[in-house]
């Protein structure tokens, strides 16, 4: 009988080490996923070396991406798609094809870089404010109908099987965290590039269409696109830029 507790002893002994061990696994396992901010400020805002311009450059200093560039917003997206996005850059997945810059520029980051730069990137509070399309309305451009887009967004078009943007990408577009991106508050210009390139991408693949992308984990977002109209495209682009994360009676959007 005292063997048999003296064993149950050392058991649990040997359990609580191994408890202890995980837990340090789990911890260093949130370090890597949090990634170097410092670090990732440097690359962003400085560049690094020859190969690596600022990208700040083109995403801008707050991280607001340019419509005239047609560069995407980065501040306080979800650090776990930009990280992938980058991942996906470097591998060839996706081709950058707008400015054929961010493939080069992504090989030419580590693995840890590539994670420090989106850890900043996620971290830039810069407020919501999409693209100012009044102006882009001035200077000619066909911009789409925001409440006719608003309702793709919030129901989507069941009779034409285009499901609610907002059943993946959460209220009004402002991210459900994780794999599905924040697309409220994105670039208008942006947001209509990346929907044609989808949309290509159902019927066609990106090695061997350029202007295609499909690297979407299991062609959610391509099966989408598939069905929407150039003007079911400029509608919700239209609202989306514009659509806010928080609603007037509930002011604070869960962060991500
Ligand atoms: C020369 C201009 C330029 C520079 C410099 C640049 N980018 Fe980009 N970036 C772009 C363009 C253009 C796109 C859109 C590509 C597309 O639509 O195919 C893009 C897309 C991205 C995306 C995808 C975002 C999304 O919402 O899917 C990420 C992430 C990104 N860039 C990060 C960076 C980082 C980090 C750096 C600096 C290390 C950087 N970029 C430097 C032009 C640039
Ligand atoms: C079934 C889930 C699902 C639905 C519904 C959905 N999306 Fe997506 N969407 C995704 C996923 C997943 C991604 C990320 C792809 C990746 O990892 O590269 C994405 C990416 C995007 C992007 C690219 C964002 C960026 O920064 O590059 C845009 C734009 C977008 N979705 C718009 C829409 C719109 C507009 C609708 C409604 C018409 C919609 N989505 C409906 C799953 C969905």
């Amino acid at each position: 009988m005292k063997r048999f507790m003296i064993s149950i002893g050392m058991v649990v002994a040997l359990n609580v080490g191994a408890i202890n061990i995980s837990a340090a696994g789990i911890h260093d396992g949130v370090r890597e996923a949090q990634g170097n901010i410092i670090n990732g400020r440097i690359i962003y805002q400085n560049g690094l070396g020859d190969d690596v311009p600022a990208c700040a450059g083109c995403h801008g200093t707050g991280g607001m991406g340019s419509d005239e560039m047609g560069t995407p917003r980065l501040a306080y997206q979800v650090q776990k798609y930009i990280w992938k996005q980058l991942e996906d850059f470097a591998s060839d997945k996706r081709q950058d094809n707008q400015m054929y810059q961010m493939n080069d520029i992504a090989k030419a980051l580590t693995r840890e870089q590539r994670r420090d730069v989106a850890a900043y990137a996620h971290a830039l509070k810069t407020p919501s404010l999409g693209s100012d399309l009044d102006s882009m309305r001035k200077n000619g451009d066909d911009i789409g109908l925001m409440y006719k887009g608003k309702i793709i967004v919030h129901f989507g078009i069941p009779e034409r099987g285009i499901p609610a943007c907002q059943s993946c990408h959460a209220f009004n577009g402002r991210s459900a965290g994780n794999m599905y991106p924040m697309i409220g508050g994105q670039n208008y210009t942006y947001l209509k590039h990346e929907l044609e390139a989808f949309r290509l991408g159902a019927s066609t693949a990106s090695s061997d269409d350029d202007a295609a992308r499909d690297n979407d984990p299991m062609g959610q977002m391509r099966n989408v696109a598939a069905r929407l109209s150039d003007e079911d495209i400029a509608n919700v682009a239209a609202f989306l830029t514009v659509a806010r994360p928080s609603t007037s009676g509930n002011p604070s959007a869960p962060r991500h």
